[in-house]
């Protein structure tokens, strides 16, 4: 059985920390996700994930549970008209077992009741999350570097 608490990481940074410091990653994690993971964990660069432009109406952060414990988390930022997601990561105890579809699925859902268009990027890659994502009905778009854009209208 799993929950999904959701945060704004405006107001509620230091508690969603807190939620998410026990998740364990994978050393072969990508370096983008490792170095988000710390800069959100360790906060000596909040600016990387608090934005205030306006428009933007702010970043939050959806922790998922698995039987009550924390298994994964995902952080978005979203305007009237998109929703981009910025990290999907689930523990690597946990991996697998379908939450990584959970969280990205509530996304969706809320997005098209507010006709957004769901946006991300990937590092090219990371094959995994890239076949997750074109399950869930992402479509490739275009690159820059090694980083591959997908959305969801
Ligand atoms: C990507 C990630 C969030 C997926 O979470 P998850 O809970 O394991 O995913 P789910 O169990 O919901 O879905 C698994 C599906 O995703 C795909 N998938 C995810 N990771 C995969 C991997 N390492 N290898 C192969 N397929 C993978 C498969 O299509 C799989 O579907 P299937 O079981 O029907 O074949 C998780 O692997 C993770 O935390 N990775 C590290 C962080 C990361 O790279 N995040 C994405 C970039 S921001």
């Amino acid at each position: 059985m799993d929950t999904i608490k959701t945060y704004d990481l405006h107001t509620q940074l230091r508690e969603a920390r807190q939620e998410i410091g026990d998740i364990e990653i994978a050393e072969t994690d990508t370096d983008f996700v490792k170095s988000y993971w710390y800069y959100i964990l360790f906060g000596n660069y909040e600016g990387y994930i608090i934005d205030d432009r306006p428009g933007n109406n702010g970043y939050k952060m959806y922790v998922i549970y698995l039987n009550g414990l924390v298994s994964g988390f995902s952080i978005f930022h979203e305007t009237d008209l998109k929703k981009t997601i910025d990290l999907v990561i689930v523990d690597i105890k946990y991996r697998g077992h379908g939450l990584g579809t959970t969280l990205l699925r509530k996304c969706i859902k809320e997005s098209v009741a507010q006709c957004q268009k769901v946006l991300l990027e990937v590092h090219a890659d990371n094959t995994g999350a890239i076949r997750l994502y074109r399950k869930l009905g992402f479509k490739f778009t275009d690159c820059h570097g090694d980083y591959i854009k997908m959305v969801r209208r």
